[in-house]
């Protein structure tokens, strides 16, 4: 079973059968993009294949296309701030959306988001933006709750265009 954060690839859930995917080197050591697994199950069709499950959150066609060319160039332990334009104009659809439709949806979205908040919608995202609690949160603010809560904080990149559209009054744009 997924645990209670939606997050089945842990290392606690090991004994449950499930590959630990929380580091690179433990990724490394499931050889499962060595074995050509990864990328197989990112472009299954069949729901008991796919990765992730349905309900899980979907990856997107980029992002599929992104970890590809990341096993063809070597699956280095490299980090995503180079991928991360500092000069972007920063939009909700352009910039903000992507970043939490890949680093906060598994877990904020869905029937029973966490945290009772389902960031799938601008309305939720920008009333948590503007009340603090999600600036707070990515920037593991002192007494904050930390998001996201496993693999580290988001990259300083990201974290700036967050804060850059909560300063625009976080819009719909
Ligand atoms: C692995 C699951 C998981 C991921 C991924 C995740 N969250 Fe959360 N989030 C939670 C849980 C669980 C809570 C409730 C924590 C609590 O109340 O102690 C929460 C609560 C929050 C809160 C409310 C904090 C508060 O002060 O009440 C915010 C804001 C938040 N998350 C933002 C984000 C953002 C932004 C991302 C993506 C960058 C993200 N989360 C990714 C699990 C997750």
């Amino acid at each position: 079973m997924p645990s209670e954060t939606g997050n089945c690839h842990f290392e606690a859930n090991d004994e449950n059968g499930y590959i630990n995917l929380m580091s690179y080197g433990a990724l490394l050591q499931s050889g499962i993009i060595q074995n050509g697994d990864l990328v197989e199950a990112i472009n299954e069709t069949d729901p008991d294949k796919i990765m992730p499950r349905p309900g899980f959150g979907t990856l997107t066609a980029d992002q599929i296309a992104m970890i590809e060319l990341w096993v063809a160039q070597g699956y280095n332990n490299n980090s995503c701030d180079s991928f991360c334009d500092t000069t972007a104009v920063v939009t909700y659809s352009g910039v903000i959306q992507p970043i939490i439709q890949q680093k906060c949806l598994n877990c904020h979205s869905g029937a029973n988001p966490q945290g009772s908040l389902n960031f799938s919608t601008w309305t939720v995202v920008s009333a948590k933006a503007l009340d603090g609690s999600l600036p707070d949160a990515i920037q593991h603010a002192n007494g904050a709750v930390a998001m996201p809560p496993f693999g580290g904080q988001l990259p300083a990149c990201e974290i700036d265009h967050f804060l850059t559209w909560i300063q625009q009054g976080a819009p719909n744009n």
